[in-house]
């Protein structure tokens, strides 16, 4: 019993030395000298890979009071090409992608959000596609029959069989952990609808997400819904 007291009591101590960067974002625990060390080699690479000098040509294709986004196209120079690959592999690295390859690396545009403060806080790759399985939300009455919420956050989604038309994959889709929910990724996906076929606004139903992650699902469901 005494091993199960100490046990309480690291793990608050734990808790109470966590401490959340407040430019990176990176949870650590600022008393252990090896989380101190990974912090400080993550910080400055992370902070590199999202800071946007801009360049001349830049394709702005949204303005806002808090930033705006660019698109980056598979034929741009190479040093746009070259940030939009830095921050796609940070979105990857924190959705556990192994491979960094895309799909159809020739024909994804990248959108990018820069904030005010001239960091990229946003990402988004779009892809052409031709066709798309819809996620099916499971009816209310069925929902009712488990009382495990983790089970039901997992049981309540299935693909349909039939594919739909599709025009758009979102093949990724990243907000910077201390920029979300303030409508970034929103913003970005109206401005694909808009801009991604020259000449026609896509409808959310010809927008399809690939393999969503919880905070994905959450994030589109509603997106669809409004
Ligand atoms: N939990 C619950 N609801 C959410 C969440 C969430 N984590 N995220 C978004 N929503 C819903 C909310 O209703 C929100 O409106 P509200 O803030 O007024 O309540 C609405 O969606 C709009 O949210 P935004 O502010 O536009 O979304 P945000 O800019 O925060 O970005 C994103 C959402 C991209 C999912 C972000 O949380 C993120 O980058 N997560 C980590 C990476 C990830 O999982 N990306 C999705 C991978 S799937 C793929 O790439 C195809
Ligand atoms: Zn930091």
């Amino acid at each position: 019993k005494q091993d199960e007291d100490q046990l309480i009591i690291d793990a608050g101590q734990k808790q109470f030395g966590a401490t959340s960067c407040s430019s990176c974002g990176m949870v650590y625990s600022a008393d252990n000298p090896e989380d101190n060390f990974q912090h400080s080699q993550f910080h400055q690479r992370f902070l590199d890979a999202i800071k946007y000098v801009g360049w001349k040509k830049e394709r702005i294709v949204a303005e806002f009071w808090d930033g705006k986004i660019i698109l980056v196209m598979p034929d741009d120079p190479k040093y746009a090409i070259k940030k939009a690959e830095e921050v796609r592999q940070i979105a990857d690295n924190e959705l556990g992608f192994q491979q960094v390859a895309l799909c159809r690396p020739a024909q994804a545009k990248t959108y990018l959000f820069i904030n005010s403060e001239k960091m990229v806080v946003g990402c988004l790759v779009a892809e052409r596609i031709q066709q798309a399985f819809r996620v099916l939300v499971k009816p209310d009455q069925e929902k009712d029959m488990t009382k495990d919420d983790f089970m039901e956050r997992h049981r309540a989604w299935c693909c349909a069989t039939v594919p739909e038309q599709a025009l758009c994959g979102i093949s990724r889709i990243w907000v910077f952990g201390l920029a979300r929910r303030k409508g970034i990724a929103t913003r970005m996906l109206d401005t694909v609808r808009s801009t991604f076929m020259y000449g026609s606004h896509l409808t959310k139903e010809e927008i399809a997400f690939s393999d969503p992650t919880p905070d994905g699902k959450l994030f589109a469901t509603k997106y669809s819904n409004t």
